[in-house]
């Protein structure tokens, strides 16, 4: 499959991206918060529960995955990518080495990994991974984001997606603008707009070919601690608005991450976008804790239980699902019954 194939299955109506690519660090937090001990084995057994759900083949349309578990196999015998392949999902891999602290900067992070990057694309390549992940953080303060945070994490991201594109793999472009503080939603949407203007100029520096890349962003939001809360229409128009302003058309899409949201907000967030949706871009999800966080818990109370765990993942994947089509609402979500 050529990368435009790739990058249109990843965001195909429906269907949405599993981002199970926590690093051991932040699985440790994770499995912490629900008293489970992070070992290689709970960590894959939580991951290998949810890649084998029922739901994979019907709302996932890709999984992105931490080296670690590319590299597992899973208690059928089957690899990890193999295991995903199996639902007619696409196994993707995070390349990125995280957000360290920027030189010359007053707390802001850059997001390092360039190095030796061609090499171990070829063998992610080699071991089925079909798209990857690089994610940049911007801070909104008084003083931030600063043009040095944001002209350095567009170039590296650039970079890194030329690189992906040339190993014939999708670079998922995530630059997220961070949720924290008490700024309003107009300032997110101002941040967001010179975050996403740099990265596709930079993109385009880089020869990247659009129609073969996908964009994670953040949604359009009010700080966490804002006092001045905004509505879920307030919300889909001003992303939308945003996204319409800052994003060439070649790109295919757009998959939203969850950046702290709780798993129903993320939902109906996208449902509303999705309902006001004038555009040819697809919009579709990219939740970490937003999928798994339910599914987590229950894993974490009754971890023999695969049906009950299986069942919880499917229900938040499915209602993710229906809203990429504008289809959920509060009846539908309250169809499940643990
Ligand atoms: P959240 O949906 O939990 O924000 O995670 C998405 C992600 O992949 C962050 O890089």
């Amino acid at each position: 499959m050529s990368i435009e194939e790739i990058a249109k299955q990843m965001v195909v109506k429906g269907k949405g991206i599993l981002a199970a690519d926590e690093s051991t660090g932040t699985m440790e937090k994770r499995l912490k918060s629900v008293n489970v001990e992070c070992t290689e084995k709970n960590r894959l057994h939580f991951r290998e529960t949810l890649f084998s759900s029922g739901s994979m083949k019907t709302c996932i349309s890709g999984v992105i995955l931490f080296d670690e578990t590319l590299r597992q196999t899973s208690s059928s015998g089957a690899s990890i990518p193999e295991l995903i392949k199996k639902s007619g999902s696409i196994p993707g891999i995070k390349v990125d080495k995280g957000a360290k602290l920027l030189a010359g900067s007053d707390k802001e992070k850059v997001t390092e990994g360039l190095d030796g990057l061609r090499e171990r694309m070829e063998e992610y390549y080699k071991l089925g991974a079909r798209f990857a992940k690089w994610r940049a953080v911007y801070s909104i303060s008084s003083k931030h984001p600063s043009e040095q945070c944001i002209k350095s994490n567009a170039h590296a991201l650039a970079r890194y997606a030329a690189l992906v594109q040339e190993a014939k793999m999708v670079p998922i472009v995530e630059p997220e603008v961070l949720m924290d503080g008490d700024h309003t939603i107009d300032k997110c949407y101002d941040v967001t707009s010179r975050v996403l203007a740099e990265c596709y100029k930079e993109l385009a520096i880089h020869n990247v070919n659009l129609k073969g890349t996908v964009l994670k962003p953040n949604m359009i939001l009010p700080g966490a601690d804002c006092k001045q809360r905004a509505t879920t229409e307030e919300i889909a128009k001003k992303t939308l608005e945003c996204l319409k302003k800052n994003m060439p058309t070649e790109v295919p899409g757009v998959a939203f991450l969850s950046g702290g949201q709780s798993e129903v907000e993320a939902t109906k967030n996208l449902n509303a976008i999705n309902k006001i949706n004038d555009t040819s871009f697809h919009f579709t999800f990219s939740y970490g804790r937003a999928l798994q966080q339910s599914a987590l818990k229950t894993w974490a109370k009754s971890m023999k239980d695969t049906n009950k765990i299986q069942k919880v993942f499917d229900h938040r994947a499915k209602m993710n699902g229906a809203s990429t089509e504008a289809k959920w609402n509060e009846k539908l979500e309250q169809s499940f019954a643990a």
